[in-house]
């Protein structure tokens, strides 16, 4: 097999040597000042980097990021220590028996994508859409399109696809449609060269029970039985990340680009009320707790993700002037949807025995073997690897629509969320803190434009509502909520602003989700009663047969609060619906150059894992702020 430059300089980055050369610890290693300051070294962060510094050799780019440069092994490798996350645990929920949401995201140079189950899939056409519809009148009137048709030429460009060989497409029914892809950005995605003995049982479960196989669901249509790639390798099938593909594999060439680590970005500041003109960025060594100012000639960029980015803002005094007065942060911009319009994926999942199991192999008990471990573990180090460690969390999911999933109750739940915005109360599903000052008139608006959106969205029968991926049978099928309606809040900890940020998820403050539960819940039962389960013997172990009010009790105890995908807390929504960023991802306001790029700015979250999205939302901010500056040159 030919191993191209760019892959050869992978290779060498993953044994560690090549970035931690060029990496800078200490703000004396730094320049003067920069051109182009980006807070955060994640996926979306790294993205813009690696393209702006490309773009403009005459410019510079420094990211500052928090973690370090780390190993980050895959989400199914022989064992290894992972890379360092950042984690938190939620206030309790009242309305789900006062769960908590255990959350977590990449603490690392590549950010989450050095941590994350590297399941690569993309929202539908309709997710995307769905932005452009909560954005409204304002946002068409924009040349900058955040619908599909404005994303999937950034999807395409951002990932380096591989085709897997026939014998082995044929061997696992793997299928694609190769239009969906087509770039050559060192972040790879491939087909695994292994799947499970058991995988086509749940394939043929869900076939039994009426869903399409769509040949490619990374194309924009994405309802029924899917094959998803996983961001990895072709030929080493590692772990394929933003810090490997956006720094390592280009920082050699790219003598403008400065990468400082073990720093976090406190706040930007402002030069005495001028926000026309582009902040300083305060930084603070981990080293030695001493505090630094970064000068920015052109631009600042937050990408710190989703839970941190919203803290970066709320200490520069920007955010809900109620939080920011309480907190003692002087006003710098009123916008109270900074840190609000937290979503994210949960769901319960339903569970079975199987009484007459019959014998697959190669399964994952298998691994318990030591001669099957050790063969295991030696494929994986020949070139090209092979054998289960070349998996990650699996490549399989069904995404359904509620017109498919539930014939009989979609109407009613659509006809609720309409109810809710013709009645006016769409206040009362906010946080408090949203529902009566004169700034929430603002959050209400798009609350309410988000509802609709979402009522579109949920009534489409080629748009998901409802995920259940899976990699071996198993004996339980996970009820992932796609488009939830709560709203929960990241908020600063107001006696220590440098303290992780406090999450509020308010799951289930809109009981509509409970009915979206209730309904997936109720889908997904019928596997078990399906030919295929009913000849190994399936028997149901939860929830059973349950009246309508025990289904809601059973989706509560059983709920798990987040899949790790928060998002949303520093929306792209014109400002009159609590918006943060516009479409070219400036903070509304702040018209000297300072956007956010990551996972806050989606209005909503799409139907999908984010990391794809992410990678795409990056290329585009990208693109958007090089063709403001060529203008400007
Ligand atoms: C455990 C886990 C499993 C997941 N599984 C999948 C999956 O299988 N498939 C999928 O597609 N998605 C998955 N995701 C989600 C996906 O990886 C993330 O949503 C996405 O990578 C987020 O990208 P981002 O750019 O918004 O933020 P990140 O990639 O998280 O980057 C933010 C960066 O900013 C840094 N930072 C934070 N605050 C500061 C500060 N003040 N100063 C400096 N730096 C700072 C952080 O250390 C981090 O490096 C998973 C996530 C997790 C955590
Ligand atoms: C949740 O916690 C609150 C406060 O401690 C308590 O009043 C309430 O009864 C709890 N609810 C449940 C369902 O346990
Ligand atoms: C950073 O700049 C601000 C505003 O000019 C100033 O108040 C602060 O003292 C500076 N910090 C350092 C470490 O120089
Ligand atoms: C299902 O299997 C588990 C583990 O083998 C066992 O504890 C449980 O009793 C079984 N439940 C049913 C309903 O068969
Ligand atoms: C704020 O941070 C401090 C220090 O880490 C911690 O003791 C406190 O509990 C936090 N406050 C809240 C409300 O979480």
């Amino acid at each position: 097999m030919r191993v191209s430059a760019s892959i050869a300089l992978s290779l060498a980055a993953l044994a560690g040597a090549l970035p931690d050369a060029t990496v800078k610890r200490q703000v004396s290693q730094l320049r003067p000042s920069y051109d182009f300051v980006i807070v955060g070294g994640g996926t979306s962060g790294l993205t813009v980097a690696d393209r702006l510094s490309k773009a403009f050799p005459k410019k510079t780019v420094l990211v500052v990021e928090y973690g370090d440069i780390e190993y980050g092994p895959g989400s199914y490798d022989p064992p290894a220590a992972g890379a360092s996350t950042w984690t938190f645990t939620s206030l309790p929920n009242p309305e789900v028996n006062n769960k908590t949401a255990f959350v977590a995201a990449g603490k690392v140079v590549g950010g989450s994508s050095v941590v994350n189950g590297m399941f690569f899939d993309r929202g539908s056409r309709f997710d995307y859409d769905s932005w452009a519809e909560a954005g409204g009148q304002e946002f068409d009137r924009s040349d900058i399109k955040w619908d599909w048709g404005g994303i999937f030429p950034y999807f395409k460009k951002s990932v380096t696809f591989t085709e897997p060989p026939a014998a082995l497409a044929k061997k696992y029914g793997y299928t694609w449609d190769i239009s969906a892809y087509g770039g050559s950005t060192p972040i790879y995605s491939t087909y695994p060269p292994f799947q499970w003995a058991d995988q086509p049982i749940m394939w043929n479960t869900w076939k039994e029970m009426g869903l399409q196989e769509p040949k490619e669901c990374g194309g924009g249509d994405k309802e029924g039985i899917c094959w998803v790639p996983t961001s990895e390798h072709p030929v080493t099938a590692r772990r394929s990340h933003s810090g490997l593909g956006h720094y390592a594999a280009v920082i050699d060439a790219r003598k403008n680009y400065d990468l400082l680590t073990k720093h976090q970005g406190i706040r930007v500041i402002y030069p005495k009320e001028h926000k026309s003109k582009t902040p300083i960025v305060e930084i603070r060594s981990l080293a030695d707790d001493s505090l630094f100012n970064v000068t920015a000639e052109a631009e600042v960029i937050i990408s710190a993700g989703a839970l941190h980015t919203p803290t970066v803002l709320l200490r520069s005094g920007i955010g809900p002037a109620s939080v920011l007065k309480a907190a003692g942060i002087p006003v710098v911009l009123d916008l109270p949807g900074v840190g609000s319009n937290l979503q994210d994926h949960s769901g319960p999942s339903i569970s079975w025995n199987l009484t007459k199991p019959g014998n697959f192999t190669p399964v994952p008990a298998n691994m318990l073997n030591p001669d099957f471990l050790a063969d295991a573990t030696a494929g994986f180090d020949e070139t090209p690897a092979r054998g289960p460690y070349t998996l990650g969390m699996g490549n399989s999911a069904i995404y359904l629509s509620l017109p498919h999933l539930s014939p009989d109750h979609h109407a009613t739940i659509i006809s609720k969320i309409h109810k809710i915005i013709t009645s006016g109360s769409a206040a009362s599903y906010l946080p408090p803190d949203q529902r009566a000052s004169r700034a929430s008139r603002a959050m209400i608006a798009g609350y309410e434009a988000q509802l609709a959106a979402l009522a579109t969205l949920l009534a489409n029968p080629r748009a998901a509502s409802l995920e259940s991926p899976w990699q071996t049978t198993g004996t339980s099928a996970g009820a992932f909520l796609l488009h939830p309606l709560s709203r929960g809040t990241v908020r600063l900890n107001t006696t220590h602003p440098l303290a992780p940020p406090i999450l509020d998820y308010r799951a289930g403050s809109n009981p509509i989700d409970l009915d979206l539960h209730v309904a997936h819940t109720r889908f997904l039962r019928r596997l078990i009663d399906t030919p295929t389960m009913r000849g190994f013997g399936a028997v149901e172990t939860g929830p059973g047969e349950l009246e309508e009010e025990e289904v809601v009790e059973y989706v509560k105890r059983q709920l798990t609060l987040s899949f790790m995908h928060p998002c949303c807390t520093a929306a792209m929504l014109p400002e009159d619906r609590g918006g943060v960023v516009g479409t070219d991802l400036k903070v509304h306001g702040a018209e000297g150059g300072l956007r956010v790029v990551d996972m806050s700015v989606m209005p909503l979250v799409p139907g999908s894992h984010l990391s794809a999205t992410a990678y795409a939302v990056g290329e585009k901010a990208a693109d958007i702020i090089i063709e403001e500056w060529r203008q400007r040159d």
